[in-house]
């Protein structure tokens, strides 16, 4: 291919994974509270603590040791490991960690890069982080899931994720697919989710932290 400039999220080199960060960095500023509900090789979670500022936190899962390792070293060279709380536990398990309200999450779901291929995210669990997830998001803040279909089980996935975003009540959530038109079927796409503010309380406990 002649093209080797990376592009924007949207671009030739662009992918779902700089599209899901474009969508939550609005909503994570200085003093925000985000969670990367999969840490794996620590970008998003690098990602998010950055956004977030020296008064802000993220909180990020994993249930590989090797996952939240290569988290930590990354996070210790740019010194941010002081904004982010590691943990390692299923992000089904999200509620026991995480009782305040949420600015935003990442979930960047499948395999770790790199790591074994027979480690994964699964349908039961994924949905129940979410639904977690949705409890716990502020007005106007968001969730961005990171979907993959080519690997094995992931198709299941996929389907258990649109049909819990699917479900959720319109008045109170917009929910979005976003999919590369030209790129194989089998691509990641994305599943975007944000809160609205409904009232004036609403607007009161609103994103900008
Ligand atoms: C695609 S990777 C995440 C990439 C990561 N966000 C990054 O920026 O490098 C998916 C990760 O999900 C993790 N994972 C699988 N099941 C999980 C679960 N139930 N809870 C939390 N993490 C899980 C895997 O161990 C793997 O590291």
């Amino acid at each position: 291919m002649g093209y080797t400039h990376p592009t924007r999220f949207a671009g030739v080199m662009g992918n779902a994974v700089l599209l899901a960060q474009n969508f939550v960095a609005e909503v994570t500023n200085e003093g925000c509270l985000a969670v990367d509900a999969t840490s794996g090789n620590g970008n998003d979670t690098l990602f998010l603590a950055g956004r977030v500022g020296t008064s802000g936190k993220v909180y990020a899962f994993d249930i590989q040791p090797a996952a939240l390792e290569v988290t930590a070293t990354r996070l210790k060279e740019v010194d941010l490991q002081d904004r982010v709380v590691l943990i390692r536990a299923g992000h089904e398990a999200m509620d026991v960690h995480l009782t305040e309200p949420v600015d935003a999450f990442l979930f960047n779901l499948g395999y770790l890069p790199g790591g074994s291929h027979a480690v994964y995210t699964r349908p039961d669990t994924t949905v129940t982080a979410l639904s977690t997830a949705v409890k716990l998001l502020k007005p106007g803040g968001r969730i961005a899931v990171v979907v993959y279909t080519g690997h094995s089980g992931a198709l299941e996935e996929s389907q258990a994720v649109q049909n819990m975003a699917g479900s959720l009540d319109p008045r109170v959530f917009g929910v979005l697919k976003v999919q590369f038109a030209n790129r194989p079927e089998h691509a990641p796409y994305l599943i975007l989710i944000e809160r609205a503010i409904a009232k004036d309380e609403d607007l009161a406990q609103q994103t900008d932290c």
